[in-house]
Parts: C-alpha cells; structure tokens; sequence
C-alpha cells in the first residue's frame, strides 16, 4: 500500500506531499481506496460530502453498531507521509489481520477516509466529517474559496459532482457506532518514554483550536519613489501582527502560528496594498486560546483591519468508556497522549459518536512536514494495537462502553 502511495502528489525537491481536496490528486487516491476496498470485498460508499466508507457487513443491518476505523488521505502543503494514510493504511491491515485470523465480527466493521482532513485548499480543517455532522453549514462549504478565488462549489463541479448533494448525513452516521483513528504521533511525547511500552499511546483529548484570517490595508505605491513618512504598507502591519501573535501567545501559555500570508498586489517594486494574514492558535485552556485571539483583534482593529474566524473547535475529550475499555484491551502501561493536532475523530466525539484514537510513536516529532516518521516495527506495532482494539469491539453486540449513535 506504501508503494502505491508514495508517488502521489510527491514534491520531488522536498520529499513532502501536496495531496489537496478536489485536485487530481485527491481523485487518485480516492481511486486507490476504492481499489483497496473492492479488492478485499468490502462495500464501498461515499456520503454527501465524498467521504469514502468501505463495510464488512451490513451496517444498515445493525444501525449504530458499526466499528469504524480510517483517517484522512490529504495533505498540509509539503506535508509528510503518515498524517493520514497511516490510519487509513493501518485500518485496511487490520482488516486483512482478522482475516487472516479468521475472525468474524459481530458488528459491521468499516474503514473510512475522510476528506479535506487538513483545510489546506478551502481554509477550514475538517471539512469532510464537519459537513456529514452538520458543524459546518452546506452553503458556507460551498462558498469558501481557495488562493486563487475557486469555490468549493466550482471545485465540485470541475470534479464531476454536484455541489448541492453536500450537507449533513445522518444516514451515514446511523452507522457508526464508535470510530478509532490510528494516527502517526505529531510531537516527542513518546520517543523519550520506556521504547518497550510506548510505541503506541491511547489519545484522550484535543486541544481546542481554531483559524482566523486577518485582513490589513495599504496603499500601493513605488517601491523607489514614495517616501518612508508617506507610505501605506500592509506589509509591515503584517509584520507586527505576525510579532504580536508570538507575544500574546507566550503571555496566554498558548502557540500562535502564522503559516501562510498574502500580499496584494504581490510586485517586488511595489508598496503593498493588503495583506492577509491567516492565523492557527491552540492551547490547553480554551479560555487562553480566546484571549490569544481577543488581544490579537486589537491589534488587528488599531491598524485598520478586520478579522473573521474561520473555524473554531472546543476541547475535545474522547469517550471516557472507549478510552477505557482500549485501557482494558492495550494494558495500563500504554501511556496517554492529549494533542494539539485537530482530527476528524474530534469532530465525530463532538457530534456524540463515542471515538478514540491510538497515536504512534514519532521518533522526529515532526509533523507536517517531509521529516514526520514512523519506524516500521513501531507501525506494525499500532496494526497490532488497532487490530485487538477492533476484535473487541466488534465481537458480540453489547461489547462497547456506548451504542448509541450520534445524538
Ligand atoms: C491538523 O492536522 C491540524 O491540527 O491542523
Ligand atoms: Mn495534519
Ligand atoms: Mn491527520
């Protein structure tokens, strides 16, 4: 599976990848899982907002009782090769795993592959499972725009598809009756802990986290001919927001990012006229996270601008009884792991589907970036995790902690 991956959307110069939502290298890599799926006769749907699922079993047979596993096959912009494909990879050698094992599940056993995990094209992370649960409303989906001004409405359409069939999928959630992510770990928690017992970890939180997009006047003018004292320059009002985020976000004990910025008219002998600034901020403590960005829309305000959220998720705490029973499954030496990354498993717990998720360990840390890792024993390790944690679940109705569906 690794091999077929590896080529897709690779950036040769620096080793990551640019896997973006309704690209041609989305629609590849959607062709692989289908590939994937019918290849192990599984039954292949996708819900209102394309996200991919693959069932062994009926699931409309047994509402709410599904075991799904899967994750994200889209990338950040020169993102690494794990944060995503590991889950979906991992979720279909846990199936061949069981197989192989002979095991036959008492619940319908699905693998999912959620889209647009990152926001990378349209802004907002999670547009896939936000759309199918409703936390992101069909018609602001349509209307958000890449860099070059596409919606996603006309991005769907250039796709082949129909940008009224997104929206919520309360089908499709009948479904599931509890979602386990595999992901690769995005930090150094683990490579410094015992090797022996924390290859895997059990998550138990999401940060809370949100985007906000800063947009800052100028005027244009020339680069050679304007004096100093009569410049507009959005250019450097970006340059002291972007300042500003650092330092109201160590005096929050939050992190503030600023990883991508715009400037209008873009000529390298021009002054700037506008400048948008898009921010990332997250912290342990929402209330923080808020003051980070409330001091931050000063900033933005005193300089003549004006800033929107983009998106925005609450603490997320995963399912206390699925957690447990992992505990159960995996062994108390399993360390646990709360993260700042945002995920899908996040916004299925908000919308009330009991989720969980297994992280592995990353020996660089590094994420979102062509260094991200995993050793291949330690993803062994996490197929093997994911692999009792599923045979739990699934054997015999009445097993998990919480069947209903999402409320
Ligand atoms: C997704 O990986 C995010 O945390 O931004
Ligand atoms: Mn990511
Ligand atoms: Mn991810």
């Amino acid at each position: 599976m690794w091999d077929d991956l590896h080529p897709v959307g690779r950036v040769a110069s620096t080793g990551g990848y640019r896997r973006f939502a309704l690209t041609g290298e989305d629609h590849t890599l959607h062709e692989w899982f289908a590939e994937q799926s019918v290849r192990r006769g599984l039954d292949l749907t996708s819900d209102r907002m394309g996200n991919q699922w693959a069932w062994w079993g009926n699931p409309d047979e047994a509402p709410g009782q599904g075991v799904v596993i899967g994750s994200h096959l889209d990338s950040v912009p020169d993102g690494g090769a794990y944060d995503g494909p590991l889950g979906v990879v991992s979720a279909f050698a846990v199936i061949d795993a069981l197989r192989e094992q002979g095991f036959a599940p008492d619940r319908p056993l699905g693998v999912v592959n959620f889209v647009d995990e990152e926001g990378a094209r349209f802004g907002v992370a999670c547009a896939g499972s936000r759309v199918i649960t409703g936390a992101l409303d069909a018609d602001r989906a349509r209307g958000l725009a890449d860099v070059d001004g596409v919606t996603m409405a006309e991005a769907l359409r250039a796709a082949g598809r129909d940008p009224h069939e997104i929206g919520r999928d309360d089908e499709t959630l009948r479904r599931v009756g509890c979602f386990v992510e595999l992901h690769v770990e995005q930090g150094r928690a683990l490579a410094d802990l015992d090797p022996e017992t924390s290859a895997v970890a059990i998550g138990t939180n999401i940060w809370p986290h949100g985007r906000w997009r800063i947009d800052l006047p100028g005027m244009a003018n020339h680069a050679g001919t304007t004096r100093l004292e009569d410049r507009q320059d959005a250019t450097l009002l970006a340059a002291e927001l972007v300042l500003a985020a650092r330092a109201e976000a160590q005096r929050h004990a939050t992190v503030a990012t600023v990883g991508k910025l715009r400037l209008e008219p873009g000529g390298v002998n021009a002054i700037a006229s506008h400048a948008t600034v898009w921010l990332d901020s997250r912290g342990p403590v929402e209330a923080d996270v808020r003051a980070t960005v409330a001091a931050l829309s000063d900033e933005t305000a005193q300089r003549g601008g004006t800033i929107v959220e983009e998106s925005w998720t609450p603490t997320t705490a995963f399912d206390a009884g699925l957690v447990s029973q992992l505990r159960q499954v995996l062994g108390d030496e399993v360390p646990l792991l709360g993260t700042g990354a945002g995920h899908d498993a996040g916004i299925l717990a908000t919308a009330g589907v009991p989720t969980a998720m297994l992280f592995v360990r990353n020996p660089t840390g590094v994420s979102h970036s062509p260094e991200e890792f995993a050793e291949q024993d330690d993803c062994h390790r996490g197929v093997a995790a994911l692999t009792k944690v599923v045979q739990d679940l699934a054997a015999g109705a009445g097993s998990s902690p919480d069947q209903a569906g999402p409320s």
